[in-house]
């Protein structure tokens, strides 16, 4: 068991996953893309499951992006199918596991039934203190920080605010995420060297862990490894070696 300790450097306190590869894993394998997305979700709950052994305390997972509307209809109906699925049969697990079920995006843009199924979610475990596991459907970096701004300028207009109370902290709270630390590691499985329009503002400072294996096989020894090669790097903040540790 890790030392759940949140001063424990080696363990990063929020982890966010780009889940990519479950298209790739399927034709490899000569099946429809569909089944790479339903060994997709038994990793979504395997990894749910062992984060907290794990010491981590939260972990926001990239589901579906803004961009992802544009696949073929087929293949957004059946993700859809598979979202509704998965919080008719584990949100009682995850509430009895003592997570704290989360959403960032638009969820606005999901079918009204999956709106309220992830309503009655948020309701029924907001009170609990274990893993915060965040899922970013419909979700889009730019628009996040886009709203964000809207959000900001509507209270300068109203008076509320001034220009000059506009601040980074200001601007963190303002976001999907407001009241989540940033993430200190970044893991995008399948090996693809990009962001993909997932927490722009919030990975400012986030190590990054790309691994070649596609998001079906990524396993609990697979977060392990993503966790020690975390505990291995320096993380400076901008500044040196040595005044980092002061
Ligand atoms: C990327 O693989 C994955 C997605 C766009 C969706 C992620 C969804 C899941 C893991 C399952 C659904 C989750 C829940 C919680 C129900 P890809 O299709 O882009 O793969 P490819 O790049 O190989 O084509």
């Amino acid at each position: 068991m890790a030392d759940q300790s949140p001063n424990n450097p080696k363990i990063p306190q929020h982890v966010a996953i780009i889940m990519d590869g479950n298209g790739r894993w399927a034709n490899e394998r000569g099946l429809a893309r569909i089944r790479g997305h339903q060994h997709g979700v038994e990793r979504v709950e395997e990894i749910i499951r062992v984060a907290p052994e794990l010491g981590i305390k939260y972990l926001t997972l990239y589901a579906f992006s803004k961009e992802n509307w544009q696949r073929p209809k087929d293949e957004v109906s059946f993700l859809m199918g598979l979202l509704a699925a998965y919080l008719d049969q584990k949100l009682e697990e995850m509430h009895r596991n003592n997570v704290v079920f989360n959403t960032i995006g638009e969820i606005g843009d999901l079918p009204k039934p999956i709106q309220e199924k992830i309503a009655q979610g948020k309701e029924k475990t907001k009170k609990n203190t274990g893993l915060v596991a965040t899922f970013a459907f419909s979700y889009s970096a730019r628009a996040e920080i886009t709203r964000a701004c809207r959000l900001i300028a509507r209270k300068v207009v109203d008076g509320v605010l001034k220009p000059e109370d506009i601040n980074e902290d200001l601007l963190s709270r303002s976001m999907y995420t407001g009241t989540l630390p940033d993430p200190d590691l970044l893991i995008r499985t399948s090996g693809e060297m990009r962001i993909s329009n997932f927490l722009l503002w919030q990975i400012s400072y986030a190590e990054l862990y790309v691994t070649e294996k596609y998001w079906p096989d990524f396993t609990k020894e697979e977060l392990v490894k993503a966790i020690e090669a975390f505990g291995g790097r320096e993380r400076r903040f901008g500044r040196t070696s040595v005044s980092s540790k002061q």
